[in-house]
């Protein structure tokens, strides 16, 4: 291990992130009561810019007025290069901060970025004598985020997730797309000749490098990496198997654009009872070499050593915390 500690951030259950927008205020109850671990109130992307005034207002109503249900809140601000983004601030967190778990930053940049949202947010808390300390979510959605991804991951103690904005990120990078989150059949391999002469289409996912980067940044600054939307809600079939690569890549969750989204990120972000009960048998085989002054075990047949704890104790305190084992 290096001499550099990483220090974690606040642990939370993030498997769904349900993206609900500011100005649709008929869908806040049905929110607060679904499962979705977490819920982000919109003020940017999905609400119109002559509608951010009054969105503002409904989300102050909604997180002071509604019963959440303990659930996590966040509120999505505006960017900073809009003139929404202060006010925003100023309002949410002067008149319901302390109803506010987070705060979701679209399209940072640089670390200044982070910096400069650290300042404004921890005068009103003090001035307010907030008792809560709000955490930061970070959208990189941007090339230059993407560039200065590590820089931005470490940018301040508030920090607590990282999420892929694949469709602003497409944008920008002015990748050629079909469908948000999707796959495009462009990004593909022809294989060689086989002997028959045949040639075969193998797909392949060209948002892996952009998340596979943001996830060791993330990871590397002891914060969580969430994979963004998936546009296509009627293809619950593709949702699952952005999820599950995802997952596969250290994420601990995904974005929900829609309700029904949500069973499926909690489905696939939930480690499965076999995964846990051989995590519990890694550690149990562990236990045991040590009492027997040994460093590494076989267990069904493969190697087991104190890299396999570690991931075995991460999966168990996640199950123990969804309450899934
Ligand atoms: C999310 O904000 C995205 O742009 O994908
Ligand atoms: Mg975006």
């Amino acid at each position: 291990m290096s001499f550099t500690i990483i220090d974690n951030a606040r642990a939370r259950l993030n498997r769904s992130e349900l993206a609900v927008p500011g100005s649709q205020p008929q869908f806040f109850e049905k929110a607060a009561q679904g499962p979705a671990d977490i819920v982000f109130l919109d003020l940017e992307d999905a609400v119109a810019p002559d509608e951010k005034e009054k969105a503002r207002k409904n989300i102050i109503a909604g997180l002071n007025t509604l019963d959440w249900r303990g659930k996590t809140l966040s509120v999505r601000i505006n960017g900073l290069d809009t003139h929404y983004m202060y006010r925003d601030v100023v309002d949410v967190v002067e008149q319901a901060g302390d109803k506010l778990a987070l705060i979701m930053i679209p399209k940072v940049g640089t670390a200044a970025d982070v910096y400069a949202l650290d300042m404004l947010v921890t005068q009103i808390e003090a001035a307010r004598g907030f008792k809560n300390r709000i955490g930061f979510e970070l959208i990189i959605e941007t090339a230059l985020g993407m560039q200065n991804v590590h820089e931005i991951a470490g940018a301040s103690k508030r920090i607590e997730s990282l999420h892929f904005g694949v469709a602003d990120y497409a944008a920008s990078t002015r990748a050629r797309t079909t469908n948000i989150g999707g796959a495009n059949p462009d990004y593909a391999i022809l294989t060689d000749k086989d002997e028959t002469g045949s040639r075969e289409i193998h797909w392949g996912d060209m948002w892996h490098y952009a998340l596979s980067r943001m996830v060791v940044a993330a990871r590397a600054n002891g914060i969580r990496p969430i994979d963004g939307p998936f546009g296509d809600f009627s293809d619950s079939e593709g949702y699952r198997a952005a999820a599950r690569r995802a997952a596969a890549l250290g994420c601990e969750g995904k974005w929900a654009i829609h309700p029904s989204q949500v069973a499926l990120a909690n489905e696939m972000f939930t480690p499965s009872a076999k995964e846990v009960e051989r995590a519990r048998r890694i550690l149990a085989a562990m236990e045991q070499a040590k009492r027997d002054g040994r460093g590494a075990v076989a267990l069904d047949g493969r190697l087991i050593d104190i890299a396999s704890i570690r991931q075995a104790e991460v999966l168990v305190r996640k199950a123990e915390a969804i309450g899934a084992d």
